[in-house]
């Protein structure tokens, strides 16, 4: 416990405009293929966290030169078959799932061993979602267990494969779709519905990429062996980090927020569906769109009168990483929610299921479980003046912001641990409490 926030004061009414940091899915994504792109590459915007940070140290290990300048990252890549792979190589992709997931895909024509590590939450992941389609491939793959480190040996003879991604893994999808540029002929995926930051990008660099949708899956096929030119982006903010400011809005009394140019395609705004069938009214205003991402400004007002809601099984791909924050509108609700078939919690960068669950019974709510099906039983009267301790949670960066916002919306005196956790996917989230006037007190290593 060597980093801690306490909090014991609720925040008062605000009314401002923020701009939350860039989009962690869609950085990494750039990033990544920046680094196969001829020529340089300007990404503007991009979030400055730990995982994004791993993901540049990562790439330069394997060659690829990169420099920030004021404004931007500028990324000097050489093509597909640049990354210099002739002596062993150990990455490490710290708390970043996505990275080191995605980045396997990119060494599928590796000339030796690459290891890959991780943090003690990542490494408690499973990668054999991600390690049996790539060694279809013809990669060799070797690890315990199938946690990190996997050590991953290219092939010069990829063959390409055909893929059904049944979990709506957008990890998976992605990082068969980053070996597919690498192999010759037409690689097939089909797809439960994910997030399709990829495929967008794919497009937008004109990489040739077929894609059909139909109702629940998507059927992409890709041609590899194609190089593209470096390119310029420009990461609009991410909804994920929004959504702590979104509830904390909402659980608190008279106040208003926009939250400016976040990212609203339609595979991520489950939450938005989510809060306005709970009655949370969220206006989009601005919207725009840039290379096929739709990007909007975000317009929240408190309200207290919160309904319950029997959540559709089909958002939950679509609000996958938001369920801790929304548990907490449901806590609030008038009546039952239910949420089903959320299994995919588990394997998360914490087993946010069962973390959600003790939180939620902390805080006095009564919650039935049912495998990987929750009842909350909602109090709109829900007031603390208790003590809450919150620690053991894998240093899970999103249990950290949920906890702040139960904290600054619903009172008593709350100590989180490891609060620095927040540096994996948002460092400013504690300056912008600060902008609204929250209270709290840090302790720092
Ligand atoms: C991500 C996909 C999701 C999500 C993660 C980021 C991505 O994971 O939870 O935070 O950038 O592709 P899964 O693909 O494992 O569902």
């Amino acid at each position: 416990m060597k980093n801690y926030i306490k909090i014991h004061n609720k925040i008062k009414k605000f009314n401002k405009n923020i701009n939350v940091s860039g989009d962690k899915s869609i950085s990494i994504r750039c990033v990544l293929l920046a680094s196969q792109a001829i020529g340089n590459t300007r990404i503007y915007n991009l979030l400055e966290s730990e995982d994004v940070n791993n993901a540049l140290n990562s790439i330069q290990k394997l060659g690829v030169k990169y420099k920030k300048s004021k404004n931007f990252y500028e990324i000097a890549g050489l093509g597909l078959n640049s990354f210099n792979t002739n002596r062993n190589i150990e990455l490490n992709a710290g708390n970043s799932g996505t990275l080191a997931r995605l980045i396997l895909g990119l060494l599928v024509n590796s000339k030796r061993f690459v290891t890959i590590k991780g943090d003690k939450s990542l490494s408690a992941r499973d990668f054999s979602r991600i390690t049996e389609p790539l060694k279809l491939f013809g990669v060799e793959i070797k690890s315990k267990a199938n946690k990190l480190p996997v050590k991953i040996l290219g092939s010069n003879f990829l063959r390409p494969i055909k893929y059904e991604e049944r979990l709506g893994s957008a990890q998976c999808k992605s990082a068969v779709m980053l070996a597919a540029l690498k192999t010759p002929g037409i690689t097939k995926i089909k797809a439960k519905k994910s997030r399709n930051h990829t495929e967008l990008l794919f497009k937008s660099l004109n990489i040739p990429i077929k894609i059909v949708k139909k109702k629940y899956f998507d059927y992409i096929e890709i041609k590899g062996e194609n190089n593209f030119n470096g390119f310029i982006y420009n990461v609009p903010g991410d909804i994920s980090s929004s959504s702590f400011f979104l509830v904390l809005t909402i659980l608190s009394e008279n106040s208003k927020l926009t939250i400016k140019n976040v990212n609203i395609n339609e595979s991520r705004t489950g939450i938005l569906k989510i809060l306005n069938k709970m009655n949370c009214k969220i206006k989009i205003k601005n919207r725009k769109m840039y290379k096929g991402e739709l990007i909007g400004d975000l317009c929240v007002k408190s309200t207290n009168k919160i309904n319950a809601i029997n959540c559709p099984k089909n958002l939950n791909s679509s609000a996958i990483d938001e369920f801790l924050i929304i548990f907490l509108v449901a806590a609030k609700a008038k009546g039952i929610s239910i949420f089903k078939d959320l299994g995919e919690l588990n394997k998360k960068e914490s087993p946010r299921l069962d973390i959600a669950v003790k939180f939620l019974r902390m805080i006095g709510i009564n919650v039935l479980r049912n495998k990987n099906d929750i009842k909350i039983f909602g109090n709109p009267k829900l007031k603390l003046d208790k003590k809450y301790l919150v620690n053991k949670f894998r240093k899970d960066h999103r249990v950290v912001m949920m906890s702040c916002i139960a904290a600054l919306t619903l009172g008593g005196e709350w100590k989180i641990t490891d609060a620095d956790s927040v540096k994996t996917s948002f460092p400013n989230f504690f300056s912008i409490l600060k902008k609204l006037g929250a209270k709290y007190i840090e302790k720092k290593k």
